[in-house]
């Protein structure tokens, strides 16, 4: 399955993606895209020889970018730190094919704000003592869409925020590869608006 990944900074979950051994012979990142033109991510991309966009102000128009994505025949989109609302027509494009790693158990914490370290900081202050990443599909609103995965993370020795994202984050490179895995076999259902993992035997009925 060809995939296209979303990025604003680092590009450590598209690394994550790109080196899985579960995933190799499985998809292929056809294009990287981000809303800057500069970011540790595209060097990942430049690395593996992996095509960019930079979608936005600073380049093409999210219908142009929709065009390039269908031609693409891009079956699923990942957001793994990509910090721009997307368009409400783009979502609706590529319905339940858009998915969005956030770094705490949803649905808390999350919504407008809550990004990055903003939301370790936050976690931190509860005094909670487990937290972890979410995958979720991505709908009009800000992480309110249906959740497909979550990895609890013990966060009860972490001592600053810095070490909540820290741990939060390996976390990350694990759950996201071993969800667009499932995605890929065709093993995420909706069913009333739930997700619903189902085995590869049960995944053609
Ligand atoms: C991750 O923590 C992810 O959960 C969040 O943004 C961060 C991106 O990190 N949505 P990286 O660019 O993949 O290193």
């Amino acid at each position: 399955m060809n995939i296209a990944v979303f990025v604003s900074g680092r590009g450590s979950n598209l690394r994550a993606i790109i080196e899985s051994k579960i995933l190799a012979g499985l998809v292929e990142v056809v294009l990287v895209i981000s809303d800057k033109s500069d970011c540790g991510a595209f060097k990942i991309a430049e690395q593996f020889n992996t095509g960019t966009a930079v979608v936005g102000k600073k380049g093409i128009s999210f219908s142009e970018l929709t065009k390039i994505l269908d031609e693409k025949k891009t079956g699923l989109i990942v957001l793994a730190g990509f910090l721009k609302l997307i368009p409400a027509e783009f979502v609706n494009h590529f319905e339940n094919r858009i998915i969005n790693i956030h770094p705490a158990l949803l649905p808390s914490y999350g919504g407008k704000g809550m990004y990055g370290h903003h939301v370790h900081e936050a976690v931190f202050k509860s005094g909670d003592k487990i937290s972890g990443p979410t995958v979720h599909f991505v709908n009009s609103e800000y992480d309110r869409g249906a959740i497909i995965s979550q990895k609890f993370v013990d966060i009860s020795k972490a001592k600053s925020a810095e070490e909540i994202a820290s741990l939060v984050l390996q976390a990350e490179h694990i759950l996201l590869p071993e969800v667009v895995g499932l995605f890929a076999q065709n093993r995420i259902k909706i069913e009333n608006g739930k997700v619903k993992i189902v085995s590869l035997e049960e995944r053609r009925s």
